[in-house]
């Protein structure tokens, strides 16, 4: 099964840039060296056994972006799973950006009306007040994706930034929509976790690390030390981003990473493949509970996630 994913916004506005570190491992640091992008640049990502996402990373040269929307309109816009638009914050042309946008918008009614629209305003790093900036954007383009007579489409607004796990949060979020299976998947994880007495378990894909699915929370904590309330809320794209700091400066010692373990006085945490395109991460915190037999587990779990 594959589903087309649409990665549009003006130049400059950091896609390839989200692109890479997402997809390829790269560390922000080097995305100053990315070129413009020229057309399209295509990618299949395969997530999830059939599940491909096909990414259509847009250069947004203005020369590009009116080709998009005159020549190339219904190969662009037909069979679209999601549209992610990316607005960098900072801009100085933000009539222009919307006025593209709303084109795009257009585009989007006319071939693929039930696809999701994400919207992006990135490099917040470089905004001053974040909480008024991001809330006065995201005003400002849900009041833009509105049209007359024409249905709404739904639209989420992320604040992102390459600098920290905000890139993650929407990523996996908007992974999340495409996930045919995601609620079965999470009951899984919830069985799962009450099998291993785990306080959570999260299963990520592979290459992205992208947060897939999670156990669904405990309803009531097993025993009345276990800080469920101190659990937080960043914790899943926090992780991402660490996991992929971590597989990069493997890759730069030349070792591949495979799994972690880790036994603390406040929890154990065993992070291991599920299945061929999956890791999954357990956290525990009852200390009577090793490690060996959270592995074990997995290992005893897998054929049913294959
Ligand atoms: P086109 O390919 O021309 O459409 O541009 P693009 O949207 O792909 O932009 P690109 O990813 O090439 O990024 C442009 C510049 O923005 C690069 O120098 C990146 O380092 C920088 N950049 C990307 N994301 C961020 C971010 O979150 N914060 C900051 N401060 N800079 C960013």
């Amino acid at each position: 099964m594959k589903k087309k994913v649409l990665l549009m916004g003006a130049s400059g506005s950091g896609k390839t840039s989200m692109r890479s570190l997402i997809f390829s491992n790269n560390p922000a640091s080097l995305t100053a060296r990315l070129g413009a992008t020229i057309d399209v640049e295509q990618n299949h990502v395969r997530f999830l056994g059939d599940l491909i996402l096909n990414l259509w990373d847009c250069g947004g040269q203005d020369a590009f972006m009116d080709s998009y929307l005159t020549t190339q309109r219904s190969t662009i816009f037909q069979h679209v799973g999601v549209l992610i638009y990316v607005f960098d914050v900072e801009t100085n042309e933000m009539h222009k950006d919307l006025e593209y946008y709303r084109d795009c918008l257009d585009g989007l009614r006319q071939f693929s009306p039930e696809a999701a629209v994400f919207l992006l305003v990135h490099k917040m790093d470089l905004a001053r007040d974040k909480g008024a900036t991001f809330e006065r954007k995201k005003k400002e383009l849900q009041e833009h994706s509105e049209k007359q007579g024409q249905p709404i489409p739904s639209v989420t607004v992320f604040g992102t930034s390459i600098y920290d796990e905000s890139l993650y949060r929407a990523w996996s979020s908007i992974v999340h929509t495409l996930i045919p299976n995601a609620a079965v998947l999470s009951k899984h994880l919830t069985i799962f976790a009450e099998a291993c007495s785990a306080t959570e378990v999260i299963l990520f894909e592979r290459t992205t690390f992208l947060v897939i699915a999670t156990s669904s929370p405990p309803t009531s904590p097993p025993r009345e030390t276990a800080p469920f309330q101190e659990l937080e809320a960043t914790r899943y794209e926090r992780t991402s981003e660490l996991i992929k700091a971590f597989k990069h400066s493997c890759s730069r010692v030349r070792e591949e990473f495979h799994s972690l373990e880790m036994e603390l006085p406040e929890f154990s945490a065993v992070l291991d493949e599920m299945t061929k395109n999956t890791y999954v991460l357990i956290i525990v915190h009852d200390p009577t509970i090793e490690t060996a037999a959270l592995k074990l587990n997995i290992r005893m779990a897998r054929r049913k996630f294959e």
